[in-house]
């Protein structure tokens, strides 16, 4: 479903660089590292404590796909707006499916997703929407995270106002851990309705599941091909192993490290792949960037991901791939055919010096501007690698994230870190909930050394 071409990884083609060989010929100490990992997870997927419940996720989507679609279908017959309220995981995996199909499916709702505490936005959407025909998704794992409840609170009071209480609680979506948090609780007590996010699953790696599935339920996409695609990668994984291609993309990115590569650019070819880079920086830095190795070590481990968006960015970044610090290598994705069949036309006599574009569809210029650029930074000694995917459908957009996911999880196990945590992130939290006062964190303000300055 997805084609890796390497060419531009290896020696042969990248000027002063590159690989010596392609990523099936990587050090028996490499593959069997990597073969190790690869094992762990496997081995450990179905523990409820590992935070691999993302494999099997796919499945479990399919098996409860009918129940949801009736769940929603029932509760929500006329939207016109749907609200997404969550940050991080808990946003960008939904952002980057919508990005996908919003220009390529008849839909009627309008997906608005509030991943940001910005008043600048999120009175203005208030101000501008209908509550009688709006669906408010509020999505949070931990059930706590500040910017998701005071988004809530908002938009809680808001239905309230608008429509009472026990007609606004009837537009309110859950989608939070069975257990943790303050949403739970509050969702029971008032009826809500409620969908669980696996606790094997954690944010960055639950697009997936109710997480990105209930908005996308409602928005109409095609849920079933996407976990399909996804659960096709894990067959993929089963059957190939350290041949299969996240583990592939991993091998490369082990392989390139050393070469002093500590920057993985994601760089669609496709304007609708644009927030599935997004996706990926989240996914790649949250999972990657951290400062102790599994056995407390520590490693400040982690490479660099950086979205770009071909072929916007040849005229942007680009330049700075091509010509700044040797110290990045860039995944290219393109599609082989466009969801659009678009031929230039053939240029009037005023316009001879663009004959040369006329009658080319509009996909060939965009994968000659692709093949120009990976060409480019080769002879500039900087690899890539290309993934292709005949066209941008639900089945291979799910297998490009669980590609992705899977690619991400065994990085981690050849750094020898745990991908599934986010100390860093956690830290930050329980800052905010000292600094805004939340009862129980009144010792944490002491961690922050502000002497009254806030
Ligand atoms: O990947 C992660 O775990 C994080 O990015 C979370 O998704 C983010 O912090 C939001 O957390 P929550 O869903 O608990 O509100």
């Amino acid at each position: 479903m997805i084609n890796l071409d390497e060419r531009y990884s290896l020696e042969a083609h990248v000027a002063d660089g590159g690989l010596a060989v392609p990523s099936s010929g990587a050090s028996t100490d490499l593959r069997q590292r990597l073969a190790a990992g690869l094992q762990r997870l496997q081995g450990d997927r179905q523990q409820p404590d590992s935070m691999l419940g993302w494999i099997d996720q796919p499945t479990r989507t399919l098996d409860a796909l009918a129940d949801h679609q009736a769940v929603l279908r029932q509760a929500f017959p006329d939207v016109t707006d749907v609200v997404v309220l969550g940050i991080g995981g808990s946003a960008l995996g939904m952002l980057a499916v919508h990005d996908a199909f919003k220009q390529h499916h008849e839909t009627k709702p309008q997906l608005h997703v509030v991943d940001n505490v910005d008043p600048d936005v999120i009175q203005p959407l208030m101000d501008g929407l209908d509550p009688r025909h709006t669906v408010v998704n509020v999505v949070s794992k931990s059930g706590t995270t500040a910017e998701t409840m005071a988004a809530y609170m908002l938009f809680e009071a808001w239905l309230h106002r608008h429509l009472g209480a026990e007609k606004g609680d009837r537009h309110i979506v859950v989608t939070t851990d069975p257990e943790a948090g303050i949403l739970r609780p509050m969702a029971q007590s008032r009826g809500l309705i409620t969908f669980d996010i696996p606790p094997s699953v954690g944010g960055r790696y639950s697009v997936l599941t109710p997480v990105g599935v209930v908005p996308s339920i409602l928005m109409g996409y095609d849920v079933q091909g996407m976990a399909e695609g996804a659960a096709s990668v894990n067959e993929d994984v089963a059957a190939l192993g350290v041949d299969s291609l996240p583990a592939r993309l991993a091998l490369t990115h082990e392989m390139l490290r050393p070469l002093g590569l500590n920057m993985v650019v994601m760089m669609p070819y496709s304007s609708r792949l644009r927030r599935l880079s997004d996706w990926f920086v989240q996914l790649w830095a949250e999972s990657l960037g951290k400062r102790l190795d599994r056995n407390g070590g520590i490693v400040h481990a982690g490479t660099t991901p950086i979205p770009a968006s071909g072929t916007t960015d040849q005229h942007a970044q680009v330049q700075l791939f091509n010509e700044g610090p040797n110290d990045k290598w860039t995944v290219f994705i393109k599609l082989a055919e466009a969801a659009h069949h678009v031929v230039l036309p053939e240029p009037n006599d005023s316009l001879q010096d663009l004959a040369y574009l006329g009658g080319h569809r509009l996909q060939d210029l965009m994968n000659a501007e692709q093949l120009a650029t990976a060409a480019a930074l080769a002879n500039n000694g900087r690899p890539s690698v290309t993934l292709t995917i005949e066209r941008l459908t639900p089945a291979t957009f799910g297998a490009l994230l669980q590609t992705f996911m899977w690619q991400t999880a065994l990085v981690g196990e050849l750094m020898g870190i745990d991908a599934f945590d986010q100390p860093g992130v956690e830290m930050g939290k329980r800052y905010t909930y000292a600094l805004m006062g939340r009862p129980g964190f009144e010792s944490v303000r002491d961690e922050l050394g502000l002497d009254g300055d806030a």
